[in-house]
């Protein structure tokens, strides 16, 4: 059965019972990353090992009281939600549209509205993109209504000039065939600040499910056909994971060790310091104890004055990857696409082109070919 089986789907999400929400990171990390178990009891979802959850999230509901406020309405006018349903304002505001960064729309309006604000309309101009990138980091919706207050907006006329709130997407850290109707995640907590404002910020969807999902949130699964372990089972994965990006591997060796297989694992695993960050360890441990993981190779950045990362450790053991490549092995990559991927990525072509004794354009060639035979499989964000 697969998840399209179900009623449930993005456009009739289900409420899920959230039955686990446990800090991973320990006492003195600079980091809150969290393993989550919600139940899909009930909902006749499903799901395969590399899919993700989306989850629908709410804003927080102190930030909407302050937008309220800088609006001067009281939260009850009715106005069309994103979906064109009507309801209060404050619903709107909290269920439906994004508060946090502001809409080119908003940029518009207020620029008409307010003459202190008509330089933004420069921004807007489309060979201003740069610029306008430089001018919206760090801002939200309240920060544009504070900067501006000349700038009125009817409730109406307000959320016409927001955009719809999305749901997010979290790598599935778990198999059904060992966790049943649970599904886990791994998360790690948004929290930010911004120069000279006091106020505190945050990702919308991690803290949602951290601390305001009341004990449900509205779920989906989202199929991933590109991230799917080897069909074979004997056949050896290498999965290069650091941070959150453990998750989908977390539920590949589940699954292996749940059907048995025989194929072998290698774990690059990776964060800020051993003792504070080491997500899974006592788990990882154990797969390596009970023979269920094969290999794990850990780079902590900040246990020393230079930083190590995973590609650090593909280099060390270059021969040993090359050689499981040439045996077969399927190369998986999860996580950070700005930077980790990219660089994962060179050093996959570095390794090849070393210990294959290759040139620099045979070891492209190679992992070209790795991608065309879908060896090499990614799940980036
Ligand atoms: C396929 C896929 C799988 C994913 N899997 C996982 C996973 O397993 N675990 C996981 O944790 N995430 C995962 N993500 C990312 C996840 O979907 C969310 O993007 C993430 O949790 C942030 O969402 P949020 O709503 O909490 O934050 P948002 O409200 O979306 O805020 C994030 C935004 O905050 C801003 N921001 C963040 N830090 C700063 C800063 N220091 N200064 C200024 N602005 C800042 C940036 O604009 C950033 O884009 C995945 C994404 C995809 C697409
Ligand atoms: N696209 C994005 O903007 C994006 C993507 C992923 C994560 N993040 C943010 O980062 C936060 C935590 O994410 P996460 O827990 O998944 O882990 P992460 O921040 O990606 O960090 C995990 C490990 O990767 C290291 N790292 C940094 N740059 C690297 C590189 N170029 N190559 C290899 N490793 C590298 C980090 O080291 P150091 O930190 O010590 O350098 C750390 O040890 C989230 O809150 C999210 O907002 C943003």
């Amino acid at each position: 059965m697969s998840s399209t089986d179900s009623v449930h789907s993005r456009k009739n999400p289900f409420r899920a019972a959230l039955a686990v929400n446990r800090k991973l990171t320990g006492e003195g990390s600079q980091k809150e990353t969290r393993h989550f178990e919600l139940s899909l009891a009930g909902s006749g979802l499903h799901y395969e090992v590399g899919d993700s959850l989306g989850v629908f999230p709410s804003n927080n509901p102190e930030l909407v009281e302050l937008v309220l406020r800088e609006l001067g309405v009281t939260g009850d006018e009715v106005v069309p939600s994103a979906d064109a349903v009507e309801m209060p304002i404050r619903e709107a505001l909290t269920k439906s549209y994004i508060l946090t960064e502001p809409s080119k729309q908003l940029l518009q309006a207020v620029a008409s509205l307010d003459s202190a604000a008509a330089y933004l309309e420069e921004f807007l101009l489309p060979e201003e993109k740069a610029a306008l990138e430089n001018f919206l980091w760090g801002l939200d919706v309240l920060d544009v209504l504070q900067q501006f207050p000349a700038a009125k907006f009817t409730p109406a006329e307000f959320v016409k000039v927001l955009r719809k709130l999305q749901p997010r997407l979290y790598s599935i850290a778990s198999s059904q065939k060992a966790v049943g109707e649970s599904v886990h995640l791994t998360i790690a907590v948004v929290r930010y600040s911004v120069d000279n404002s006091p106020r505190a910020r945050e990702g919308v969807c991690s803290t949602y499910l951290t601390e305001r999902s009341g004990g449900s949130a509205p779920v989906f699964v989202h199929t991933a056909k590109h991230f799917r372990m080897p069909e074979n089972a004997d056949t050896p994965m290498i999965m290069v994971g650091p941070g959150t990006g453990v998750a989908p591997f977390r539920a590949f060796l589940q699954e292996r060790k749940a059907t048995g297989a025989k194929g072998k694992n290698w774990l690059f695993f990776g964060d800020q310091r051993a003792a504070t960050d080491f997500l899974y360890r006592e788990e990882l441990e154990a797969a390596l104890a009970d023979g269920s993981l094969h290999k794990l190779s850990t780079a902590f950045s900040r246990d020393q004055e230079h930083k190590i990362y995973v590609q650090h450790r593909m280099h060390e053991h270059g021969a040993e990857l090359f050689d499981w490549l040439e045996n077969g092995a399927y190369f998986y990559v999860c996580g950070d696409a700005k930077r980790m991927a990219k660089d994962v990525d060179a050093a996959l072509h570095e390794i090849v082109e070393k210990h294959g004794g290759k040139s620099a354009e045979q070891a492209k060639d190679y992992v070209e070919a790795l991608k065309k035979e879908k060896r090499y499989r990614k799940d980036v964000y």
